[in-house]
C-alpha cells in the first residue's frame, strides 16, 4: 500500500489502524538541536482527543505518546524520530455487524474494490485515528518552525453553516478557542452551535464545517513556483485528510466574482506596516492573496479555510448495499462524532506545520547567499 509518507526532506510516515495495537509515525529529516519533549507531543494530540472535543464527540481514549528514538535530553538528534501511540479503548465489538456492509459516505466499498480485502473495525486506515500519526509529527515540526518564530493558529469557523465572526476582526483572541470544546474563538457563538449540535445529535444526524488556519512570521521566498506551489502543496495536505472536500485561500472563491483592481494587493514599503525602517522589502497593504503569489510566500501571513463535510457515520437508520449486493437497512451503532471539526483543528494545524517545514528545508537548496 502507497502514499503513508508526506514530505521531500522533513518527512512523516504514518503507521497503524483504528482498532489495531498501535498507530504512530516516524519523522525523517527534522534537524538536529531542537528542542523537544513528550509534553509538547502529548499536548498536540490531547487538543485532538476523542472525548477531548466535548458534546460533539463520543469515544474516549488516553492517547498518550511514547517517543521511541530520536530525542536524547530534551533536543532533537537528527536521526528519525518514532513515536507510538497505543489504542486502549477499541470496542471493535461494535463494528461485527459491518463487515459485510458497505456503510454510506465511507471508504468501506472503494477500500475493498481496490484492495479485495479489508479491516471493517472503524475504517481501518481510513479512519480519522490515522491523524494521530500526523499531530504528533506536527508536534515536531511546530517545534522546528518556533526556532523561527513562526506560529500557526487554526479554530472552527463555521459548524452546520452557522458562521463564525473572524477572530481578526474581533483583535485575534484566540484565548477563547481552547475555552470551549467546539474550539471556536467566540463564546456567544459557540453556545449557539452548541445547541444546534444537540438538536443534530437526537436527530441521529451529523454536521460539517469549516476550519480557518492563519500562519504568522513565515518569510518571503517559500514555495516552488511550479508543481510545488505552496498553495498546492498544502491543498494536497489538506486535502488528504478524511472529509475534507474544499480549500480556498485568502479571498477564495469569493475572488471569483470580484474585480482585479479590488482582489489585487497593494505593495507597499515594510515600514509602512509598522516593522522597523530598516526590516527591508515589500508588505502589501491588504492580503486578498492569503499570503502567497506564484506559489511562494510574500512574508504576509498566510490564510486559508478547508471544508469538511458531515461525518459519515450517523445513527439515522440509512439503506445500503451488502457483499452480496442485497439491499439492508443500516443503523450504525458504535461511538462516533456528531461533528468532527473541533478535532481537525489541530490536525490542520500539523498538516500546516508539516508542509512548511519541509519548504523550509528545500528553500535553504534554492540559492546561494542569504
Ligand atoms: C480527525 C478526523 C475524525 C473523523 N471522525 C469521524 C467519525 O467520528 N465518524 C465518521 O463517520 N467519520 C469520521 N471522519 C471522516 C471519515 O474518516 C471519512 O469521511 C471517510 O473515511 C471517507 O473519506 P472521505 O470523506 O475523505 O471521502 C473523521 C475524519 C478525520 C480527519
Amino acid at each position: 500500500m502507497g502514499g503513508n509518507h508526506f514530505g521531500t526532506i522533513f518527512t512523516v510516515t504514518t503507521f497503524g489502524e483504528s482498532h489495531g495495537p498501535a498507530l504512530g509515525c516516524v519523522v525523517e529529516g527534522c534537524p538536529a538541536g531542537i528542542p523537544l519533549g513528550i509534553d509538547e507531543i502529548s499536548q498536540e494530540l490531547q487538543r485532538r482527543r476523542p472525548g477531548g472535543g466535548g458534546p460533539a464527540t463520543t469515544r474516549i481514549e488516553a492517547d498518550t505518546p511514547e517517543l521511541l528514538s530520536g530525542v536524547f535530553e530534551g533536543k532533537t538528534l537528527g536521526t528519525p524520530i518514532a513515536i507510538m501511540v497505543r489504542n486502549t479503548n477499541q470496542r471493535s465489538g461494535d463494528y461485527d455487524a459491518l463487515k459485510d456492509v458497505y456503510r454510506p459516505g465511507h471508504a468501506d466499498w472503494t477500500w475493498e474494490a481496490k484492495y479485495g480485502f479489508r479491516d471493517p473495525r472503524g475504517g481501518g486506515r481510513s479512519s480519522g485515528r490515522e491523524t494521530l500519526g500526523r499531530v504528533a509529527a506536527g508536534a515536531v515540526a511546530k517545534a522546528f518552525l518556533g526556532e523561527y518564530g513562526i506560529t500557526i493558529q487554526a479554530w472552527t469557523s463555521s459548524v452546520a453553516g452557522i458562521p463564525v465572526p473572524d477572530p481578526e476582526e474581533l483583535g485575534f483572541d484566540l484565548e477563547e478557542r481552547e475555552k470551549n470544546p467546539l474550539r471556536i474563538p467566540h463564546r456567544e457563538t459557540a453556545a449557539q452551535v452548541l445547541g444546534v449540535i444537540e438538536q443534530i445529535r437526537s436527530a441521529g444526524d451529523s454536521a460539517g464545517g469549516t476550519v480557518s488556519c492563519m500562519v504568522h512570521g513565515l518569510p518571503p521566498g517559500l514555495g516552488e513556483p511550479v508543481f510545488g506551489k505552496l498553495d498546492a502543496r498544502l491543498a494536497g495536505a489538506m486535502l488528504s485528510l478524511g472529509a475534507a472536500k474544499g480549500i480556498e485561500f485568502g479571498a477564495g472563491f469569493a475572488a471569483a466574482a470580484g474585480r482585479g483592481s479590488t482582489q489585487n494587493d497593494q505593495p507597499i514599503p515594510a515600514s509602512l506596516q509598522g516593522l522597523p525602517r530598516e526590516v527591508p522589502g515589500v508588505r502589501y497593504q491588504s492580503n486578498q492573496a492569503g499570503g502567497m503569489l506564484g506559489g511562494i510566500s510574500t512574508g504576509m501571513p498566510l490564510e486559508f479555510r478547508v471544508a469538511f463535510k458531515p461525518v459519515p457515520s450517523i445513527t439515522k437508520p440509512q439503506k445500503t448495499l451488502d457483499r452480496r449486493g442485497l439491499v439492508r437497512e443500516l443503523i450504525i451503532q458504535g461511538r462516533h462524532d456528531v461533528c468532527m471539526v473541533p478535532r481537525v483543528v489541530p490536525v490542520v494545524e500539523a498538516m500546516t506545520a508539516l508542509v512548511l517545514a519541509d519548504l523550509m528545508l528545500l528553500h535553504r537548496g534554492d540559492r546561494i547567499g542569504t
